[in-house]
Parts: C-alpha cells; structure tokens; sequence
C-alpha cells in the first residue's frame, strides 16, 4: 500500500526542480499526478518520463499568474482523473535580491503575481470541490524567507511570508471542513532556481547571504520532496496551518 493510494494530486511548477521531485514521489506513493507547468516542452518530457515508469499522470499548461488558466488546471484534473485530493502550490519565482531601495515595479508584479495571487488562485478555487468531497490537502510551497526577515529580496520575502499567512488563515477556516493546509519553508536547494535570476542587486545579495555561512549545507530536491510527502499523507492526518522549517537548523540560531 503506498501513502497516497487513490489520490489525486496537482503539482505547480513541476515540470523541473523541487515540483518534480515532489510528483515523483507522489507518484511512487500511489498518486495519480497532474504535472502543471508555465514551461510546456519540459512539462511534455517529465509527462513522457512519469509514463514510461508507469505512473498515472496527466499534464497541464498554466501559468499561474492567470486565474483563467488555473481554474482551467483544476478543472483538467478532475475530468482527467475524477478528482482532486491534494494541491501543491509550488510554482514559484525569484526576485533577483532587489533590496527595497532597489524594488523594479516588473520585478514586484511578476513575484507577486506568480507567488501569491497563484496561490490564492488555487486555493480559491479547489477549496469548493474539497468540500464536495469531504475534504482535501494542500501544500503551499514557502521559503525560509517567508520566516526570517533579511535571507532574500524583498518582493521574495513579502511573498513568501503571504503564502504563510494565507496557509494559516485557510488551514484555521477551513479545518472543520477536513482541508489541511500546510506549508513547507526550505533555505537553499539544488534545483534550476538560482540559475533563473538574472541582474542579481548586488546590495540584496551581499545583506541576504550575511548569514550563510550559519547555513549547516544546502538541501536536496528529494529531501523536499520526502517532507511534501509527508504533509501530503495522513501521516500529518494532525498537523493543520504549519510552515515547516526544512534548513538544516539554519533558522534556530
Ligand atoms: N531552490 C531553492 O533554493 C528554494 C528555496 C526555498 C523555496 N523555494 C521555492 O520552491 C519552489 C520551486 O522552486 P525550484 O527551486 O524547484 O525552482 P525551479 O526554477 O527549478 O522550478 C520552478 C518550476 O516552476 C515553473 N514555473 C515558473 N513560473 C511559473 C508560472 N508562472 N506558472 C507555472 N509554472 C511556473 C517553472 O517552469 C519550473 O518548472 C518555488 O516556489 C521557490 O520559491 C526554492
């Protein structure tokens, strides 16, 4: 018996990266996964990959930036697989460090747009047909910076401590109703994340990575995905409007 038999999952931004890991995992755990992703020709390949392994999985465009085009992955999903159990808001973009002095209004609007109204997008509209169902999960993909105050730019960080209090307010709504809504806030992570910024504020960088050294080391994309199981499956069945720390003890000291 794997942990998420007969679920149903929808998995933002996981065509690559940390999305990915966590539809494989998923996958292996008896899930069926929509692989919902911005970047259609690497959402195509990790569809064809996933099937050749065997799994159930099905992929949707979307960019998550467009209520349309989320309600559209949603809807996808239940007619593809009947249902949808579990969402996972990880898409997720950077905001190349700009420290506030140096905020660019393209830089504010596209992070907060993908980050933030994203989520709210998802939530919004998945929450209904949860409660049709008798219930639900959700993992909301945080940040370590969505709990510390100096560790990225300040759009980033804005952002990311939005979707804590969005995990919270819907975990605290809506937890009578069977929907946990839980959130995961890693540090560093080997992924394509880093790769994407580009015109890094050199301010931002220096003041963001003061502490970074404190840093015990770098996680990996299967140690996130082993916990976004976790909040996933009923093996948190008692866990309800967390943002879980996954950095190694970074943020303790
Ligand atoms: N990598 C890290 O160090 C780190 C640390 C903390 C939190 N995170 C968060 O984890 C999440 C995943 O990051 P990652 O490291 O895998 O990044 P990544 O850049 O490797 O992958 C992100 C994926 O999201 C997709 N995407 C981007 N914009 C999208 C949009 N508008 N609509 C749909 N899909 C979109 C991309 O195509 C890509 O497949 C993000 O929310 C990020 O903020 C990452």
């Amino acid at each position: 018996m794997g942990k998420l038999d007969e679920k149903v999952a929808v998995i933002t931004g996981s065509a690559s990266g940390i999305g990915k890991e966590i539809a494989k995992t998923y996958a292996e755990a008896g899930a069926k996964v929509v692989i919902a992703d911005f970047n259609e020709e690497a959402m195509n390949d990790t569809v064809d990959e996933f099937k050749s392994q065997g799994f159930a999985v099905h992929g949707v465009k979307v960019n998550v930036a467009s209520n349309e085009e989320v309600e559209n992955m949603i809807d996808v999903a239940i007619e593809a697989f009947g249902r949808v159990d579990i969402l996972v808001n990880n898409a997720g973009v950077s905001d190349n460090m700009q420290a506030a002095e140096n905020v660019t209004d393209d830089v504010w609007n596209r992070v907060m747009s993908i980050n933030v109204d994203g989520v709210m997008y998802a939530m919004r509209k998945v929450i209904p047909h949860f409660k049709e169902n008798g219930g639900g999960t959700i993992v909301n993909m945080a940040s370590i910076t969505g709990l510390t105050g100096g560790r990225g730019g300040l759009t980033y960080t804005a952002a990311k401590h939005a979707i804590v209090g969005m995990t919270k307010n819907v975990a605290s709504h809506y937890g009578p109703e069977n929907i946990r809504c839980n959130a995961l806030a890693p540090a560093a992570v080997q992924s394509g994340f880093s790769a994407g910024m580009k015109d890094v504020d050199e301010f931002g960088m220096e003041a963001s990575t003061r502490g970074v050294n404190l840093m015990p080391r770098a996680g990996t994309v299967e140690e996130i995905a082993n916990i976004a199981l976790f909040l996933a499956s009923d093996d948190s069945s008692y866990i309800n409007g967390v943002a879980l720390a996954a950095d190694a003890g970074w943020s303790a000291y």
